[in-house]
C-alpha cells in the first residue's frame, strides 16, 4: 500500500487528508493519505527519515515549507524561485521538492475565467507574505508585463520585488484603491477577509469594468472581497480552487494517477468549510 501524508505545525486544521482520501476511493487506490503534527525541530529529520518511515512522500504546510525546500535534494524551478516547497517525493532515492501554489492558482484562474490572458498586462495584488510570492511567480509566468504589489508592511514588499525583478513594482498599502484602476486582474493574499482575521479595506468601485478579483482566502468562501466585487457586476474567482488544483502534482508522484478536480470533490470541501 502506498502511502502519503501532509505535515504541519499544528496539522489538526489541514483539508487535504478530504482532497486526497475522496481521490483514492475515486480511482480505486490502495493507499493512504494522513496528518502528520511534526515539531519545526524535528522536521529535517523527518524528512530525511521518510521514505525508512513507508511514506512515498507528503505535503508540507505552515511553518515547514522553507525547511522542506531547505532539506530536499533537488527543487523544481518554481520552488527555487519562492525558496519554499508544499509537495515532496522520491525519484531515485533522491528527494524532490516542488511549489505547486503558484500553478494551481492559474490552473483555477483559467478554469474560471478562459478568456483572460495575463500577457503583457497589469496585476494588483494585496499581500508580501509567502503565498504573494507563488502568485507574483505565477504572474511573471504567465507574462505578465507589471506586478503592482501592496502591502502593509512596505519592506516586505519590498523585499519581494528585490526577488522578483523589475516588473514587480512597490506601492504603499494606502495606494492600493488608485493604484489598481487600470489592472486586468487584482487579487487578495492578505490574510484579510479569513474567517476570524480582520476585514479588507477595498473599494472596488473604481477598478475597470473588465477587472477579474480574486481572493485566495477560502474559508469563508465568498470573501467580503468577492461579494463586493460581484456585486458591482465583476468576475470573481475564489480561493478554494488553488487550494484543491495545489492536491494535483503530489497525488499524481505519489499515487500514479493524475486526478482531477471535479465538481464533486469541490462540494465535499464546501461542506466541511460550511459544517455541513
Ligand atoms: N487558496 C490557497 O490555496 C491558499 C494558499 C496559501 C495561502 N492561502 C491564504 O492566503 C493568506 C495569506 O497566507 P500567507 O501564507 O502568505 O501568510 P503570511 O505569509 O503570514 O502573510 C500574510 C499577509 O497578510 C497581510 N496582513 C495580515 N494582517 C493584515 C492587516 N491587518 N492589514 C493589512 N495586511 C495584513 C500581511 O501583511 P504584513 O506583511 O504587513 O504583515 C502579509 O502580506 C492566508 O489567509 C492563507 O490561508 C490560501
Amino acid at each position: 500500500m502506498i502511502r502519503a501524508c501532509v505535515i504541519g505545525w499544528p496539522i489538526e486544521h489541514s483539508r487535504s487528508p478530504l482532497i486526497h482520501g475522496h481521490w483514492l476511493k475515486v480511482y480505486g487506490i490502495a493507499g493512504s493519505y494522513a496528518k502528520v503534527a511534526v515539531r519545526p525541530e524535528e522536521t529535517a529529520a523527518f524528512l530525511r527519515s521518510m521514505r525508512e518511515q513507508g511514506f512515498a512522500g507528503c505535503n508540507v504546510t505552515l511553518p515547514h515549507k522553507e525547511t522542506a525546500f531547505a532539506v530536499a535534494d533537488d527543487k523544481s524551478p518554481a520552488a527555487c524561485a519562492m525558496g519554499a516547497a508544499n509537495t515532496l517525493w522520491f525519484a531515485g532515492g533522491r528527494l524532490m521538492a516542488d511549489n505547486t501554489d503558484s500553478i494551481a492558482f492559474i490552473e483555477h484562474l483559467r478554469a474560471s475565467v478562459p478568456r483572460l490572458s495575463l500577457r503583457n498586462n497589469l496585476v494588483a495584488l494585496l499581500g508580501a507574505g509567502g503565498a504573494a510570492r507563488a502568485l507574483v511567480y505565477a504572474f511573471l509566468e504567465a507574462g505578465a508585463a507589471e506586478v503592482r504589489v501592496f502591502n502593509r508592511t512596505r519592506e516586505r514588499a519590498e523585499a519581494v520585488a528585490r526577488h522578483f525583478g523589475a516588473a514587480v513594482k512597490v506601492h504603499d498599502w494606502d495606494r492600493r484603491v488608485d493604484g489598481s484602476r487600470e489592472v486586468t486582474l487584482l487579487v487578495n493574499a492578505t490574510s484579510l477577509g479569513m474567517k476570524g482575521a480582520g476585514k479588507l479595506d477595498m473599494d472596488v468601485s473604481r477598478l475597470d469594468e473588465r477587472c477579474v478579483v480574486a481572493d485566495i482566502v477560502y474559508v469563508p468562501l465568498v470573501t467580503p472581497l468577492l461579494a463586493t466585487a460581484a456585486a458591482r457586476g465583476l468576475v470573481t474567482v475564489d480561493g478554494l480552487g488553488m487550494f484543491l488544483h495545489q492536491a494535483v502534482p503530489g497525488f499524481e508522484k505519489w499515487f500514479g494517477v493524475r486526478p482531477e478536480v471535479t465538481d464533486e470533490l469541490r462540494a465535499l470541501v464546501v461542506a466541511d468549510i460550511e459544517g455541513r
